[in-house]
């Protein structure tokens, strides 16, 4: 498409992930015969790892899924999810199994705070009070417990303008109030709730709620703070900004606080001036004159003419406590720059903090952070997450992997510039380019971690935005990858600290009922739990992983059998899986955490197509759940 048709976007059909991709497609031909050299050499030497299209036919024997499918404890698993699965939907609205309930807990527009008033659909409420309502594209959440008050902290991706803006023509902000208005819409949403007779509320005005958005005050900690990079009119010091971007999947610390993750934040800018020069590492982030939203025509801060340094401020994982309300959110540097899904923390056994991180573009990298300091219940946690050592994954296609350290001794990069070029640090040291890493979730129950790698059409076809070829093999093993997979790592010794681990693929999601092969999936893929494109997922108390879909919901062709996003639940032990929701059409099924006494689940659906939920005649309101069982046992 031309850079004109997807900036002036339409994109209420898309996730904001597929929207980005759109509109800053890779390049075709950098360094392409490397691309398919690589995957040829790698075919050669490793056989049943690598699987392109013209190999589909030697089905399929990646590492551990032969003994993974063959398990005999698959019977007992059943008695583990204690539910009947749902089949597919291709209606507009959540279907959960026998003996569970939903209800709507939080809409877009809902008042945090009594001013706010009710929510106008032909409006889509107004600017003065976009700050005082629950944002939109509800995405990551963790659920917190603060004194005798229950506390959700929750994600706003992004903007659908022609919802939010419904007046104005295709949604385009005619006015620097549109902007603002858009601009309050997203960031982060703390809100107490409670359960009463008639289900979960919003607790209207309580002292914790707070909107965070992209006019919110931050300070910038770690190796970057103070960097001429990060430094701009307004903030000489480099350690200030305003705002939070597209905040996309989210982490929790044992601290108490909220990590909520910045990621296709490049499209929050643009010029007034289509001349001006741009560096060389805006490329890689995709940060070019044309922007989403046109802030740069009503906000300077977000005009790449006047404010060249403003989008190196952005692409960080941000530290939120929810039970200081008048806290100044942290932007982490020292965990990276880069289009952060989640952040899963684990604390390793000597109590280094570990904080694992996916970048969601396609051929992109897996990271983690270590911390130097160990984390001590009740000490000083303010620089845990500012001093330690970042590392990407290698996988080796021997199953074996590596964890390389991005110091200024292996990339060459001071440690400022490791922090704010960290994609550029992370070729340097040949890190494995991946199928879009999404959401990592770590068993609390076992030393293992899982990562959705969520689709990547690009796979073995060309390279990532830095040149770094794309070959299928490992565990991406796929040609043209348009299932998804999840790929799972043992630390070495148990220690999630280690700089060794061992792989598998838990899953290639795939549809036997189309393809033979590997296209078909793993063998724990059957029509009775077919899906696509895994993105969020989490683990609740029992070691059950729970999944969530952002993918085709056009239930045709290779999709076909798949209907409307999804939630699903493995057990890591037999490899079942089982479908347990099914969203609304036009949904993405993103956000998962559940309440103190495990009775609830909450769940976030994303850019639900009208009229979910509210019926005929009203707009799509993006929505948390709350899943219960109608026996209130707990459910994780
Ligand atoms: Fe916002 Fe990659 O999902
Ligand atoms: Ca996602
Ligand atoms: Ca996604």
């Amino acid at each position: 498409m031309d850079r004109k048709d997807t900036d002036r976007i339409d994109f209420e059909d898309f996730s904001f992930d597929a929207f980005d991709e759109a509109r800053d497609p890779r390049p075709q031909t950098t360094d392409f015969d490397r691309v398919v050299e690589t995957a040829i050499s790698r075919r050669g030497l490793l056989g049943v790892l690598a699987i392109g299209s013209g190999a589909a036919a030697m089905g399929l024997g990646v590492t551990g899924l032969g003994s993974l499918m063959s398990s005999t404890s698959a019977e007992a698993a059943t008695a583990r999810f204690g539910f009947k699965p749902v089949g597919i939907a291709t209606d507009a609205t959540v279907h959960v199994p026998e003996g569970y309930s939903w209800q709507i807990l939080a809409r877009w527009g809902d008042k945090l705070f009594s001013d706010a008033g009710g929510f106008d659909h032909t409006t889509g409420g107004d600017a003065a009070t976009a700050d005082r309502v629950f944002g939109e594209n509800t995405d990551g959440m963790e659920f917190f417990v603060i004194g005798d008050r229950n506390v959700i902290a929750v994600n706003h991706e992004y903007v659908n303008p022609k919802l939010n803006l419904p007046k104005n023509e295709g949604g385009i902000p005619a006015s620097a109030e549109d902007v603002a208005k858009l601009q309050k819409l997203q960031g982060v949403t703390v809100m107490e709730v409670a359960e009463g007779d008639d289900g979960w509320k919003i607790v209207v005005d309580s002292p914790l709620n707070r909107r965070i958005n992209h006019l919110t005050p931050m300070t910038i900690s770690g190796p970057a703070a103070g960097h001429d990079l990060l430094k701009t009119e307004a903030d000489p010091s480099g350690t200030k900004s305003l705002g939070t971007y597209n905040n996309c999947g989210a982490g929790k610390t044992p601290w108490g606080t909220y990590l909520t993750c910045e990621e296709n934040f490049n499209g929050y800018f643009g010029s007034t001036d289509e001349a001006v020069s741009l560096p060389e590492d805006f490329k890689r982030y995709g940060i070019k004159t044309g922007s989403v939203y046109s802030y740069e025509k009503f906000d300077p801060r977000f005009d790449l003419a006047k404010n060249l340094n403003e989008p190196y401020r952005a692409g960080y994982i941000v530290e939120i406590a929810p039970a200081a309300p008048s806290s100044t959110p942290v932007k982490r540097t020292a965990l990276g720059r880069f289009k952060h899904e989640n952040a899963e923390v684990v604390i390793a056994p000597d109590g280094r903090v570990v904080v694992y991180l996916g970048d969601d573009e396609r051929g992109e990298f897996l990271y983690k952070f270590v911390s130097s300091a160990s984390y001590v219940p009740g000490g000083d946690t303010s620089t845990l997450l500012d001093e330690g050592t970042l590392f990407v994954a290698k996988f080796n296609e021997d199953g074996s992997g590596e964890w390389m350290a991005l110091t200024p001794e292996t990339t060459g990069m001071s440690a400022p510039e490791i922090a704010i070029r960290t994609r550029l640090a992370a070729s340097k040291v040949g890190a494995t380019t991946m199928d879009r890493p999404e959401w990592v979730a770590a068993n609390p129950i076992a030393a293992e971690a899982y990562c959705a790698l969520t689709n990547n059409k690009n796979r073995g076809v060309k390279p990532n935005a830095g040149g770094d070829a794309t070959p299928v093999g490992g565990p991406n093993p796929r040609e043209k990858n348009n299932y998804g997979q999840i790929v799972r790592w043992y630390p070495e010794g148990q220690d999630h600290a280690a700089p060794g681990f061992t792989w598998d693929l838990y899953v290639m999601a795939g549809n036997p009922t189309v393809h033979d092969g590997a296209y078909a999936g793993s063998d724990n893929i059957n029509e009775g739990n077919l899906f696509n494109s895994p993105d969020g997922m989490a683990f609740d108390t029992t070691g059950l992983l729970w999944i969530q879909t952002d993918g085709s919901d056009s239930n045709k062709g290779d999709y076909a059998g798949m209907g409307n996003n999804q939630m699903l639940v493995g057990d890591p032990v037999s490899g079942r899986i089982e479908r347990f929701l099914t969203a609304p059409i036009g949904s993405e099924v993103t956000g998962l955490c559940w309440s103190a006494d495990l009775r609830t689940m909450f769940v976030g659906i994303q850019h639900p197509d009208a009229p979910f939920p509210d019926g005929e005649g009203t707009l799509g309101r993006s929505s948390v759940i709350a899943v219960k069982r109608s026996d209130n046992a707990v459910i994780g």
